[in-house]
This record gives C-alpha cells, structure tokens and sequence, in this order.
C-alpha cells in the first residue's frame, strides 16, 4: 500500500478517442452521439474500431480484436456502444474482456433526476454516483463443482483492490464538489472480504477530513435508496453489491435509456451507456441516445473539454424539459419521434442554458498512479494454525466424525469441528442443519508444526482419502497474532 501518489489522470489532453459502435442499437445511438458533438464544438478526433458481435463472428473468442486493443492502449479513452454476448460463439463476454485487459477497476454511475424524465421519485432532487469495484469480487469467475451437486464461486477481494477503488471515489467526490461518501458492505457477514473494503475504506476516508462518511450494510443500503435515495452523494461497494445496486439507482431516475457509466483505470478510461444492445427496436431508428450522450459528457470532462460538456448537458436538459420530441420510451403515449429527430431537436437547444442542471463544480479527477508491480503485503509473524478439508460424504455427521477422528490418530492434527455450509454440525450440531454432501472438516495442528508442515499435511490428506473424497484444502493461519479465517456458526 505504499505507492507513490502521483497526479497522474487520465485527463491528459488527448482528444482523439477510440469509438467502438457496437451492436444492435449501438451504432444509431453512436451516431446520434457523434452528431451532438461534433455540433456542440467537442475537438474529439475519433478511431473507429470494432468489438463484439462481428469480433466473434470472425472467431475472435475475446471479442476484442488486436487492433481495437492497441486504438485503445494508444488513446487510452473510449466510447462504447453495447456489446451482445452471442450465444454459440464462445464463452467470453467482450465488455468484460476491455474492463480487464485495460484493468478499468472503476465503474462509475451517475443517477441524477433528468428534467421531463417523471419517475415516482420526481422533485425528491436525486443525485448520487454509485462507485462499483469493477474487477474482482465473485466477477473473478473462479468456479468449481465440488461435488455432482455443489458448486462454489470464490469470492476474492484484495485489499490494494479496495484502496484503489476507494481511492477513486474519495477523488472523484472532491472533483465534483461532493461532501458524503457511504461505504456499503456486507462486513457483518463476510468480516474477511466485504470487511476489508470496509476496513480499508474507513482507513482511505481518514486521509479525506473534509468528507463526510459512514458505513452502511449493504441491504439497508438497497432498502435506503428506495426510501430516500436523496440522502446519498458517493456510495462505494465490492463488485457484485454494486452491479446490482447501480442498476437499482439507474431505476430510480428513469431507467437504461438515460442512464451513463464510465469505467476508469489507471490509463484507460471507457465511457459507456448503462443498456444492453436493445435487438427488439435495434435499426428501427427509435432508439434513445441519451445514455451514451451522458457517457460522452464524461468522457469530455475527462479528457479536460468542460465547456462541451456543459453546453451539451444544458442543451439535453432544455429539450427535456420542454418535452418536445422525445423518443418513444420517455416521451408520452404516442408521442415518441425518431432518434434523428430528438437529435435534432437537442442540437437545436445547443447554447441554451437550462435551471434544472444542479450546480457543480467540477474538475478533473487526479487519480493515484498504481504501478504495474505484483503487490505484496508481509505480515511480521505467520502461524500455520490447521487446515480446512473440504470432503464429499453421503454419511450422517457423527458418522463422519468418527472416521475423521480415527484418521487424524497418529497424525499432527486433532479433528476439531464439522460443518456443513458454514454451520457446525460436529461436535455438536448447532441448529437443525439440512445436510448435503459437503463438509468442511477443521484439524488443528496438536503442537505448532516444527518440521515440515507439509509433510504433515500430505500424511493428512493420505489418510482420510483412504475413506472420503476430499476436494479442497484451505490452510488456517494467523497473520500477526490475528485468526486469517472466520469460523463456522456454532464453533466454539
Ligand atoms: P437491454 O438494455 O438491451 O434492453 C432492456 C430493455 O430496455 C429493452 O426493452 C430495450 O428495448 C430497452 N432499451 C435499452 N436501451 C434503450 C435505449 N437506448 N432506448 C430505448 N430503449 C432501450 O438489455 P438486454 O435485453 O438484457 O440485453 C440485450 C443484449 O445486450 C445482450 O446480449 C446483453 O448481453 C447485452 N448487454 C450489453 C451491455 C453492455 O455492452 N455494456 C450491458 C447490458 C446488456
């Protein structure tokens, strides 16, 4: 956790950008896009590159080709239209390709209450940025079955990852002149992983004096943003708590069509509407392209052009407000008009000022330069305390116990507890506990290993694969004196 803060942003005066249109709706709302820009004054020279469906129609599994790669390390911003995930052309999702490949650890969401856009939620003055850890979290995609009918998805958070992230969305809420930030996990439950962000958080939000913040769990969080999302200004969240929770936000205020994103790394910054590809009204020409048009505002305050941006932004919300010329999902019954013609009519309102846009200050955000090393954190004293033996067993538990205990005899370890998904069902049970074919059998060394501990736990696993299946190992230790492991409901 020791990098050298720098001020390098990715807002270095780079006015040529990497535009990939992408599929089904994406290249009408590109268009339209492209348009506003071009006649809002915005010097963006764009690189048009391809990703997404056609990638994978020409076999490239990624659906990224090289070429968009090396557009996108060169200009290092990008505008996006959605990309599909074709069924039969492989498994890999290519929006998740860019956000890894580029390492995009950041994704921020806007949900501000648009003008003319009625909600239940209209006149409650909602605005708020969800900030979503982008790359870790269950989104690390390690699965296994471990046995015919378990399956298990790890769960990795890392600390650098969550500084990084918090690090984001303490800059991004003095950029924008904000004053809270809500730091929302599920610590009570996961005190490992979602208590690290947590942890971290509240440790990164100490170096910022001048913001307001607090910790919420995440459920009351979700309940929060229903009752009274005014209350909110940044919340931050892991990876799985936030996609969920920022398309909740997304709701509150109108919906997909109109709802930006940008996806920010430490030299790649993506900029993208929050929607899918839309393949029922896709060339219809009915598409609304105020999402990505808000992505673009980002964009350009990004790469440093704020005066396009707020002419922009004034210009869509005066033709919001009047309400003229809307597309089909915002306008009234009936009432919808083409894209081409809500382009129209928003390039036509270009230097108009709207009263509806909130005042803000905002400034580029100065992200902290995390260089590309393999981080490492030592702890001063490691014990090896047990293992953890995850074992496959159509057995009752005391059953299991006992041929447990008669295979630790002799060995460095003593059998302390079983428990199936989490709660301890030997020695004793803890509750009534619905049984599957899944344990996770705890031995602890009888003395602090000496010699070679992993010599001691091969021996282990030797003899109880003489009875059980074993699937997974987990080592237990302690990290300056501090249990690294939770335990089970019920443990002693
Ligand atoms: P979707 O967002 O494409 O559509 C959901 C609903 O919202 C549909 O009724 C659609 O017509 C409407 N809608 C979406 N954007 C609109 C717009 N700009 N104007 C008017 N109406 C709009 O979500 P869906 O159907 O789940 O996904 C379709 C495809 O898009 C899938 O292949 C999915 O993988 C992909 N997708 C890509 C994303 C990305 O590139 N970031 C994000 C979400 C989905």
């Amino acid at each position: 956790m020791d990098a050298t803060p720098s001020s390098l942003a990715v807002t270095a005066n780079r006015p040529k950008v990497t535009a990939i249109a992408g599929d089904g709706i994406g290249p009408e709302v590109m268009r339209a896009v492209r348009e506003v820009l071009a006649a809002a004054g915005g010097a963006v020279e764009w690189e048009d590159a391809v990703a997404g469906a056609e990638a994978f129609r020409k076999g490239i599994h990624t659906g990224a080709p090289r070429d968009t790669l090396d557009s996108i390390a060169r200009n290092g911003v990008v505008l996006k239209g959605p990309l599909e995930t074709p069924v039969g052309y492989g498994e890999n999702s290519a929006n998740v390709t860019l956000r890894k490949m580029f390492e995009m650890y950041g994704n921020v969401r806007p949900v501000r209450e648009l003008p003319g856009v009625r909600t239940p939620y209209t006149g409650r003055n909602i605005d708020f940025v969800v900030v979503r850890e982008n790359v870790e979290d269950l989104y690390a995609g390690i699965e296994h079955m471990q046995t015919p009918g378990v399956a298990q998805c790890l769960k990795i958070i890392t600390e650098v990852g969550c500084e990084r992230i918090m690090r984001l969305a303490t800059a991004l809420a003095e950029a924008e002149g904000r004053r809270r930030v809500t730091v929302a996990t599920k610590a009570n439950i996961m005190k490992q992983t979602e208590g690290m962000m947590k942890r971290t958080g509240e440790a990164v939000l100490r170096d910022h004096p001048a913001l307001a913040h607090e910790h919420m769990i995440v459920d009351n969080c979700a309940h929060q943003m229903v009752i009274r999302p005014e209350q909110f200004d940044v919340v931050v969240m892991t990876n799985m708590n936030g996609d969920i929770l920022s398309d909740l936000a997304a709701g509150l205020v109108g919906g997909l069509g109109i709802a930006p994103s940008a996806n920010l790394g430490d030299g790649c910054a993506m900029f993208e509407a929050v929607h899918g590809s839309a393949p029922q009204i896709a060339g219809k020409g009915v598409a609304n392209p105020t999402a990505l048009l808000l992505s673009a505002v980002m964009m350009l305050r990004h790469i440093g052009d704020f005066a396009t941006a707020r002419r922009i932004e004034h210009a869509l919300y005066v033709t919001l407000e009047e309400g003229k010329d809307l597309t089909g999902d915002i306008a009234p019954p009936d009432r919808g008009v083409p894209t081409a013609a809500y382009v129209e009519r928003i390039i036509a309102n270009l230097g108009r000022e709207s009263t509806s846009v909130p005042a803000r200050e905002y400034r580029p955000i100065a992200l902290k330069h995390w260089p590309q090393i393999t981080w490492y954190k030592a702890a001063a004293t490691r014990e090896l305390v047990g293992v953890d033996v995850f074992v496959e067993s159509e057995r009752d538990p005391r059953a299991i116990g006992i041929t447990l205990q008669a295979a630790a005899e002799g060995s460095a370890f003593t059998l302390k507890a079983i428990s199936s998904r989490g709660t301890q069902v030997w020695p004793e049970a803890a509750g009534h506990t619905f049984l599957v074919d899944h344990f996770r059998a705890r031995f602890m060394f009888k003395d602090a290993p000496k010699g070679d501990a992993v010599a001691e736990i091969t021996d282990l696993l030797t003899r109880i694969g003489r009875q059980h299946r074993w699937m997974h190992l987990e080592k237990l230790q302690r990290f300056d004196g501090a249990d690294a492991f939770t335990r089970a409901q019920g443990e002693g």
